[in-house]
């Protein structure tokens, strides 16, 4: 477990003042943390991700959310630095490479530090100035603290990805921050000689028979009957909830099958290992063209080296862990699917909720039980193992997972007035969806309302499950 291991999002209507500013804390802790691992400084300046923002934007990203949110709110009448507040507003989401051409002028690592410690400063004294017990919903102007506090999180999470992706040598495993134990084929020759990173493996929940047994194959599957899903939350929120969450629909979901565990690393060796990256037979038209453009050869945190296959985790290089889930992109899930054939193909939302539903209680709404791995349970995602008589693994966490469905608004969708393009502007065929949360989701990120979109080509800690329909 790391040892930042964050607490439950508020629950509503009534929060303490005092909890309300532990939370605060608590979230800006969090992103102070992941940004300690940066060591070499002119990484800052960098897209790790070339299609995302150099890295000092997202270190004062989440500080500007706050204080443009705040004065939208009528909680602050000022920013700190129009120009700052203004550049760190808003993010980006290319289809290409070439809408970033041009963008320069980025702050150093030092302005957006103390810009950082600024807003903070003020955020703060909102909420000391504030009555010691808040009554908030949706229309409060206090809903705008917990946006911006579940928006660092998110970022938290996404700049994870970025990090991941940076250079090793740039970066240092922050002080607490533990992997999960690996199951490498041998994890004594780590090439980078940081052998520490697996000091964490005193920490195992599995046992290493569980780990070997053959019956623990992805294709093991679940049989869930013909049932009816409720999709979406009701108004009256116990935690904060993000626009598209809001709103009921009633899905018919037909029987299907499910495998039981996330498809792994081991499995997806397979599809790699049979030329799988050569086949267009198994890839969209689109997929097909992001391989070739990339020229991707393997997922994007595998590395193939003498000693086989290597995997980046977050600050450290590992031998490949066979019964961890594989991260892809959804094209690369997609293919994966089709190379198995036999009808498997990536879940519905509908279908995920109904997996979600053979594990949790529906009265639960933030998750923390200890059998997910989520809010920072490891620092890394962990063997996809089904444990005891749970009929499958990773209901929830470890990593995201990749559904077949396109972003789309529920039945009476309205956007946020404090955040009228969080998704709006995204729903359609250009962004997929993913439910679960991964390892790194924390805060209202972690709960089963979440509901979360990317490019198909995107990475985030995500992998996948394998469904097929019953008839
Ligand atoms: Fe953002």
């Amino acid at each position: 477990m790391t040892e930042n291991r964050p607490h439950q999002p508020p629950r509503l209507p009534f929060v303490e003042r005092g909890q309300l500013l532990c939370y605060l804390h608590e979230t800006w802790a969090l992103t102070d943390w992941l940004f300690s691992s940066v060591v070499d400084r002119s990484l800052f300046l960098q897209r790790p991700d070339p299609l995302r923002n150099p890295l000092v934007f997202y270190l004062g990203h989440p500080a500007a959310f706050y204080l443009n949110k705040l004065r939208l709110a009528g909680l602050l009448e000022d920013g700190l630095d129009d120009e700052l507040d203004e550049l760190l507003a808003r993010g980006v989401d290319p289809a290409h490479r070439r809408e970033l051409d041009g963008q320069g002028g980025w702050p150093s690592a030092e302005v957006v530090w103390r810009y950082r410690d600024e807003a903070r400063r003020l955020v703060e004294e909102v909420v000391e100035r504030g009555p010691t017990t808040l009554e908030i919903d949706a229309s409060s102007p206090y809903w705008a603290i917990l946006m911006a506090l579940e928006h660092e999180r998110i970022h938290f999470e996404t700049s994870s990805v970025l990090l991941r992706q940076a250079p090793l040598g740039a970066l240092r495993r922050p002080v607490g921050w533990c992997y999960a134990p690996s199951d490498g084929p041998s994890t004594s020759d780590a090439t980078t000689g940081r052998r520490e990173a697996l000091a964490s493996s005193a920490q195992s929940q599995t046992s290493s028979s569980a780990l070997d047994d053959p019956t623990q194959e992805s294709d093991a599957s679940v049989h869930l009957p013909e049932q009816r899903v409720r999709v979406g939350r009701g108004a009256g929120a116990p935690i904060f909830g993000w626009d598209n969450e809001f709103g009921e629909l009633e899905c018919a979901v037909t029987a299907f099958y499910a495998s039981r565990t996330l498809v792994r690393n081991r499995d997806f060796l397979r599809f790699v290992e049979a030329g799988g990256y050569h086949e267009p037979r198994y890839w969209s038209a689109e997929g097909w063209r992001w391989r070739t453009e990339q020229r991707a050869l393997a997922p994007r945190f595998w590395r193939q080296s003498a000693d086989g296959v290597r995997y980046r985790a977050m600050f450290d290089e590992l031998a490949l862990p066979l019964s961890w889930p594989v991260e892809v992109n959804h094209y690369e899930a997609e293919a994966y699917c089709a190379y198995r054939g036999d009808g498997w193909r990536l879940p519905s939302e509908a279908e995920q909720l109904a997996l979600t539903q053979l594990t949790l209680p529906a009265a639960v709404d933030a998750i923390d039980v200890d059998r997910f791995n989520l809010n920072l349970r490891h620092g890394s995602p962990r063997a996809s193992v089904v444990s005891g008589d749970e009929p499958l693994a990773d209901a929830f966490g470890n990593v995201w997972q990749w559904l077949a469905d396109d972003f789309y608004p529920l039945p009476g969708f309205r956007p946020h007035r404090l955040y009228e393009d969080f998704s709006a502007p995204y729903f359609g065929a250009a962004h997929k969806m993913m439910l679960g949360g991964s390892w790194a989701s924390t805060g209202a990120c972690a709960s089963r309302f979440y509901r979360l979109w990317f490019r198909p080509y995107f990475y985030q800690h995500a992998g996948f499950r394998l469904v097929r329909s019953a008839e």
